[in-house]
């Protein structure tokens, strides 16, 4: 059976975010230190920042990136991260137990945001740390001069301030793994008491309180509304963080891993609509899903099996066909749910499960779920459209029966271009599927790129970087109807323009 798509201007979700592109940076593992930062590389810029790295975020099209951490957060002294290098501490770092030497710290990260062109998003330790702490950071961060913490930020080399608009509340504090854990009303008391004053510095930032690190926590649903309870009135955003990997041999489930993400959000959207209602207010609390990726924590030995080293190789998934397929179809599902996610990053950026690798004094090299992010970023423009799909079914052991097509497009009314994006989820099946684009005008089929290999367990490494990319896939335009050609463990990004021009 064929899968059916209708698209129409007429049905919109809402604007595309530009924030559902977002990354994430932590100092753990390789992500920074060889990942984003290694001077005496030969492309480091004078800042020890890697160029072949910062060419690549670039051209990931990545908008926004979420740091220090992760768990490294919980247990992070910002103190230690500015001042002269030689002066800052070696530490201990209890999340990844690992050595710390604070050569990156904020005004390093920073100024890489501002050259790759990045908004930043910064988290604060609500851990091991707290109010004082992450009050005395924002002024840092964010103050005019004029007062003592912000004379210290230009005395340490930034007298303008940097203004960072979105701040995380703490990371993952529903999970027991996290240093400094808290139960659902303690956090709930401590989001409402920053939130409270970062707001009386700034009305204007945007704040993420923290919700559940996934959706099979014990408190999901009980921990967000909790939280909202309290913070309501000075928070913008609530968090959720998911990964993907197959469980056993159930791949199938695996490629149905957007009905998790789809089902997450609906319901963390839901609870923080009852929290609003019972308040009688219309202020939307938006979803921040600023962690997000496929990674095989099965292959992961825990926290404390990692010795105490410095930059260790640690969680360096190497990415499959498969695996971009499904990444492919977590940002379809980002960009379905545009009117409520607000922000998203895609967890991590460099070698700690990240869509670019790096070796240490060697090349840097695109992952193959470096591609749907890229072409999604690049070309999902102007307004996310509600597709009508009818599409066959795939019986899933975790999530019942689902779409084979799981689809989503983009119309940018300026320039007349749209993009449809979609995956089959199927692991045996091609299927055709026809688009009736009879909603528009006349529209020309500009280019027709997908993400597969007959073998979906194709990856790219150093010595074959180019395994998995974006090749040109096969499809017709009859009379306003689009028909792909999409064969099984496929992704796919089919772009269409009503104007005359094209890049
Ligand atoms: O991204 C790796 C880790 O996953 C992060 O540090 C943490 O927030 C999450 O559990």
């Amino acid at each position: 059976m064929a899968g059916h798509i209708r698209i129409d201007p007429a049905f919109v979700v809402g604007e595309v975010n530009p924030r559902l592109f977002g990354t994430f940076v932590e100092h753990m593992g390789r992500c920074v230190y060889t990942g984003i930062f290694e001077p005496g590389h030969p492309t480091a810029d004078e800042h020890g920042f890697r160029g072949d790295v910062a060419e690549l975020v670039r051209e990931m099209g990545a908008t926004v990136a979420r740091y220090p951490g992760g768990n490294f957060v919980s247990n992070y002294r910002w103190e230690d991260g500015v001042g002269p290098v030689d002066d800052r501490p070696r530490r201990v770092d209890l999340a990844w137990r690992s050595i710390e030497p604070n050569t990156v710290g904020t005004h390093e990260f920073l100024g890489w945001c501002e050259r790759v062109g990045i908004e930043p998003m910064l988290a604060v330790n609500l851990g091991t740390r707290g109010l004082v702490e992450a009050v005395e950071y924002l002024q840092y961060v964010n103050a005019p001069v004029g007062t003592d913490l912000a004379h210290r930020r230009a005395a340490n080399g930034r007298e303008e301030p940097w203004d960072v608009r979105l701040w995380c509340l703490g990371n993952e504090m529903d999970g027991p793994w996290q240093i400094g854990h808290m139960e659902a009303r303690e956090y709930a008391r401590v989001a409402q008491e920053v939130g409270n004053a970062f707001r009386r510095l700034d009305p204007d930032l945007e704040l993420v309180a923290c919700g559940s690190s996934n959706r099979q926590m014990p408190t999901f649903g009980t921990w967000e509304r909790i939280t909202l309870e309290a913070a309501f009135d000075h928070v913008d955003h609530i968090s959720a963080h998911a990964y993907y990997e197959p469980i056993g041999d159930d791949v199938a489930s695996f490629l149905a891993s957007a009905e998790d993400m789809d089902r997450f959000i609906d319901a963390v959207v839901a609870t923080a609509d009852h929290v609003a209602a019972v308040r009688g207010s219309d202020k939307r609390i938006h979803v921040s899903f600023d962690e997000w990726n496929v990674w095989y924590q099965s292959r992961f030995g825990g926290e404390t099996s990692l010795p105490f080293v410095h930059a260790p190789r640690l969680i360096e998934d190497v990415y499959s066909t498969l695996d971009a397929v499904v990444v492919g179809s977590l940002l379809i599902t980002l960009l379905r749910h545009t009117d409520r996610v607000a922000i998203a990053c895609q967890a991590q950026l460099v070698n700690v499960i990240g869509p670019i690798m790096t070796e240490p004094g060697g090349p840097a090299w695109r992952q193959a779920i470096f591609h749907p992010f890229a072409l999604t970023a690049r070309h999902a423009k102007g307004r996310v459209l509600q597709l009508a799909v009818e599409s066959p079914q795939i019986d899933t052991d975790r999530y019942g029966a689902v779409e084979q097509v799981w689809a989503t497009g983009t119309h940018d009314v300026g320039t007349g271009d749209i993009a449809v994006f979609l995956v089959n989820r199927s692991l045996e099946e091609p299927t055709d599927v026809t688009v009736d684009l009879s909603g528009f005008g006349h529209l020309r089929l500009v280019e027709h790129l997908q993400v597969h290999t007959e073998n979906p367990a194709e990856v790219n490494t150093a010595a074959d970087p180019d395994r998995v990319r974006p090749h040109a896939g096969s499809s017709r335009m009859d009379d306003g109807v689009l028909t792909i050609a999409a064969p099984a463990v496929s992704w796919h990004c089919i772009r269409l323009t009503e104007g005359a021009h094209h890049a």
